[in-house]
């Protein structure tokens, strides 16, 4: 038997074939590209996906012949997108996607509504699913009128799969018209954003089957057999699945484009004051927490750029000990911030520049910055209860040892690199794929990945970042007033 886990990223596809002891037997990669038509949208045309997917499955059956014995099939992906399908379950317009800020109005107009941050467990974020609605039935009413169902990015893969309208809680929990702690649609939040539980999908969990393989794809695919199709999940959460990461106050640290700390919690803790996501994980009965930053690596890359140098070249010229912070210091918000600010209209800063300030004080300012901003999610998470002992450090930007030991010491944390191998969301969606085949608990198949190194704080510097971190949190209010002065 072998096990197919999708992730449909933002900037490609990942298909991960698994073979019955968990073990991988290979993987295929395609690339797509988003439409940016006006300032803060972001679009993909849904066939793209297809596309994509179809041709890393012919890549994969072509290279391993276990393709054959799939037994089941499930997808992860980018979050909160809006993909409309008319009532012959035809796509209406190109998906909106998660990281498209068009709706900002609507948005707040659906946070301040009574109830909603309360059902929801989350501040409605402009990047969300129902403030999407409303914005197309105000600028897009033809097409509005057409909706008969909304389907999330992965749950129309889901769509394609089995021919069923099926998605999973722990994606669902990001649309704003989830009941989270309820693991169920909401008239109420339904009727705030103007829809009706008509035009959703059937709700299942992620470990658990949503359908079978439609008969002619299992026959285009050469599949013998039935094929099963998980539920499936959101990005994070699936990539919460791929690192073990299921048991109360199990965290992960993800530094790239965007940082996200990740806690899975054995109940529903919401604290959408603090700009946290409190959203379904993908196996029953289960909850997780994150703080989203959204410029960790890409505030270092936009040094990079500006400097003319790699990004890993201003790393390593820092060397391997901590240096104590320095005067100057950088705000990571170049893209605005969600945690723990929700303030889409804020923008960076580097202050205490002198004539004495050179490159290196530059690349530490921007990487302390961007630790002082994950500590900001790491302390909002601990308020709610939640106790961490370590983080599982994934992504582009644990590359430097450098950076991973500034963060371990700011959050006071030790941060363990998994050894070289799979423990990304597709991961995570093909072992939920296994889940739901196979009939094996969760806690079976969800297990950590094997530790190459553990990094610890260094306890010599924790009082002078702390006293830099204080200097670092006062600054916001100024920070906004700068920001808004700019308009
Ligand atoms: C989560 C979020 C992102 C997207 C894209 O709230 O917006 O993680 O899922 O990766």
């Amino acid at each position: 038997m072998s096990y197919l886990g999708i992730d449909l990223g933002t900037s490609g596809l990942r298909a991960l074939l698994l073979a019955e002891d968990g073990s991988v037997i290979g993987s295929a990669e395609q690339s797509y590209s988003s439409e940016h038509k006006h300032p803060g949208w972001s679009e993909q045309n849904p066939a793209d996906w297809i596309t994509a997917l179809e041709m890393a499955v012919a890549e994969l059956r072509g290279s391993h012949s276990e393709f054959t014995d799939l037994r089941a099939v499930s997808v992860a992906g980018h979050m909160h997108g809006a993909t409309l399908l008319d009532s012959t379950g035809d796509v209406i317009r190109p998906c909106i996607l998660w990281n498209d800020t068009r709706s900002d109005i609507e948005a707040q107009h659906l946070d301040a509504m009574p109830g909603v941050r309360e059902i929801s467990g989350n501040i409605v974020f402009p990047g969300f699913t129902a403030p999407k609605l409303l914005w197309v039935k105000a600028h897009e009413p033809e097409s509005f009128a057409r909706v008969a169902k909304v389907l999330l990015p992965t749950a129309y893969l889901n769509y394609y799969l089995t021919g069923d309208y099926v998605a999973d809680m722990s994606d669902s929990a990001g649309t704003s018209w989830l009941d989270v702690s309820g693991r169920a649609w909401s008239d109420t939040l339904l009727t705030a954003g103007q829809m009706s539980e008509t035009q959703m999908p059937r709700l299942v969990e992620g470990c658990q089957p949503a359908g079978t393989l439609r008969p002619d794809l299992a026959a285009n695919w050469g599949v013998s057999g039935s094929v099963f199709v998980a539920g499936g999940a959101g990005d994070n959460a699936a990539a919460a699945c791929g690192l073990g990461a299921l048991n109360e106050a199990d965290g992960f640290l993800s530094l790239g484009t965007s940082g996200v700390l990740l806690a899975a919690r054995d109940g529903y803790y919401p604290a959408p004051d603090s700009a946290l996501h409190t959203f379904c994980h993908a196996v029953p009965d289960r909850w997780y927490q994150m703080g989203v930053m959204l410029s960790a690596t890409d505030s270092l890359n936009w040094l990079g750029q500006i400097a003319g140098k790699n990004p890993s070249d201003l790393t390593r010229n820092l060397g391997d000990n901590l240096r104590a912070p320095g005067r100057v210091q950088f705000y990571p918000y170049l893209s605005g911030e969600r945690t723990p600010h929700n303030d889409a209209s804020i923008r960076g800063s580097f202050t205490g520049l002198g004539k004495d300030t050179d490159q290196s004080d530059l690349t530490c300012a921007v990487l302390e910055g961007v630790a002082y901003g994950l500590s900001d999610s790491y302390d909002a998470l601990a308020q709610t209860g939640v106790s961490i002992d370590r983080l599982i450090g994934i992504g582009g930007g644990t590359q430097s040892r450098y950076w991973v030991k500034l963060i371990a010491t700011v959050l006071d944390v030790p941060i363990e690199l998994p050894q070289d191998g799979e423990f990304g969301a597709a991961l995570g969606a093909a072992r939920l794929a296994m889940i739901a085949g196979s009939g094996a608990s969760p806690e079976d198949i969800l297990k950590p990945p094997r530790i190459g190194e553990r990094v610890l704080p260094d306890s010599n510097m924790a009082e002078a970042f702390n006293a830099a971190k204080i200097r670092f949190r006062a600054a916001y209010e100024h920070l906004q007033e700068i920001s808004s002065r700019r308009g």
